[in-house]
C-alpha cells in the first residue's frame, strides 16, 4: 500500500495522505515521498499547482509519535524537516482539504500552503508543548503574526483542539465547506490556480512572502531547540503515555 498517493490531473498534482490504520501519522519514509513528489511537480510543467488532502475523516494525525522515539535525532537532513524546507522553497501554489484530524504538522504544513479549505468534522490541534516540545514549520512566528499573540499563545501553550469555524476565523482556513463538497471544491481552486498565466501567479507568490529568509531562520531556530526537546526526559515520558494508552 503506498502511503503517500499521487495523482496528475488537468494541472494539478494532488497528493493523498494514504496511511488510515495510523490516522495518517507520517513516518520518515512518507516525508521523504512526499518531498520527492514536491519536487518532481516543481520540475514538471505540465502540473502548475499542489493539492494536498487525506482522508473524508482524517487529514493526518502529525509526526509518527514512534519515530520520535526511533529517530530521536533530528537535523537540517531529517526527512519532516526537509520536507517542510521544500514546501516552503515551492514556486508552485499549494491548495490543502482538511476533513478530520489535523494534528501537529498537520496544521503547521498549513501556515505554508496557498489556500486552506475545511469541511465541518475537520479539528485542528497544535500538541507541541503537551508533547513536551516545540513548534516547527515557523509556527511560532507565523501564528502571532497571523493571529496575534495571545491567540498563538492559546494555541500554542494550551495545545487544545479547535473546530474549522475557529479555525476560517483565525484565517487559518479560507472557507468552510460541505462534507461531500470538498475535495470537489479544493480541487476546482487548485485547477483555478493551474489555470492562471504561470509566471505572473509565481511572482506574485514570492512577493507575498517578502520574508522568507527569516522564516528560514526560525524554523533553524525551531530545530535546534525540537532536537534538545526531543532527547528530553519530559519528552520522552509523553511519546511513552500516548503509546501504551
Ligand atoms: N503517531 C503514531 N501513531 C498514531 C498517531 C501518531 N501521531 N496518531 C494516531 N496514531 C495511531 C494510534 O496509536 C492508533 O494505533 P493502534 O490502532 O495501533 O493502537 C491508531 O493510530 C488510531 O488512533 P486513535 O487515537 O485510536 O484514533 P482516534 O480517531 O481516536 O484519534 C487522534 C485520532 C488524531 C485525535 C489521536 O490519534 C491523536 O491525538 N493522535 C496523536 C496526535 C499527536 O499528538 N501528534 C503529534 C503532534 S507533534
Amino acid at each position: 500500500m503506498n502511503t503517500i498517493q499521487i495523482q496528475d490531473e488537468q494541472g494539478v498534482r494532488i497528493i493523498r495522505f494514504n496511511r488510515p490504520d495510523k490516522r495518517n501519522a507520517l513516518d520518515l519514509n512518507m516525508y521523504k515521498q512526499l518531498t520527492e513528489y514536491l519536487i518532481q511537480g516543481e520540475a514538471d510543467n505540465t502540473i502548475r499547482a499542489f493539492l494536498i488532502q487525506g482522508q473524508s475523516d482524517c487529514f493526518t494525525s502529525g509526526n509518527d509519535i514512534s519515530d520520535f522515539i526511533k529517530h530521536g535525532n533530528i537535523g537540517p537532513n531529517h526527512p519532516a524537516v526537509r520536507f517542510l524546507f521544500c514546501l516552503l522553497e515551492l514556486k508552485k501554489p499549494v491548495v490543502a482539504a482538511v476533513a478530520g484530524s489535523a494534528v501537529g504538522i498537520g496544521t503547521t504544513l498549513l501556515l505554508h500552503c496557498d489556500l486552506v479549505y475545511a469541511d465541518h468534522s475537520a479539528r485542528f490541534q497544535l500538541p507541541f508543548v503537551n508533547l513536551a516540545l516545540v513548534p516547527e514549520a515557523a509556527a511560532s512566528m507565523l501564528l502571532p503574526q497571523l493571529v496575534g499573540y495571545q491567540k498563538a499563545a492559546e494555541l500554542l501553550l494550551l495545545g487544545e483542539p479547535f473546530d474549522a469555524k475557529t479555525a476560517a476565523e483565525l484565517k487559518l482556513v479560507n472557507q468552510v465547506v460541505e462534507s461531500a463538497d470538498l475535495f470537489e471544491y479544493a480541487f476546482s481552486k487548485a485547477k483555478r490556480l493551474a489555470d492562471q498565466p504561470p509566471e505572473a501567479l509565481q511572482a506574485t507568490r514570492q512577493l507575498m512572502r517578502p520574508n522568507k529568509s527569516r522564516v528560514q531562520h526560525q524554523m533553524h531556530q525551531e530545530l535546534e531547540e525540537f532536537g534538545n526537546r526531543l532527547q528530553s526526559p519530559e519528552a520522552k515520558a509523553k511519546f511513552a503515555e500516548f503509546l501504551s494508552r
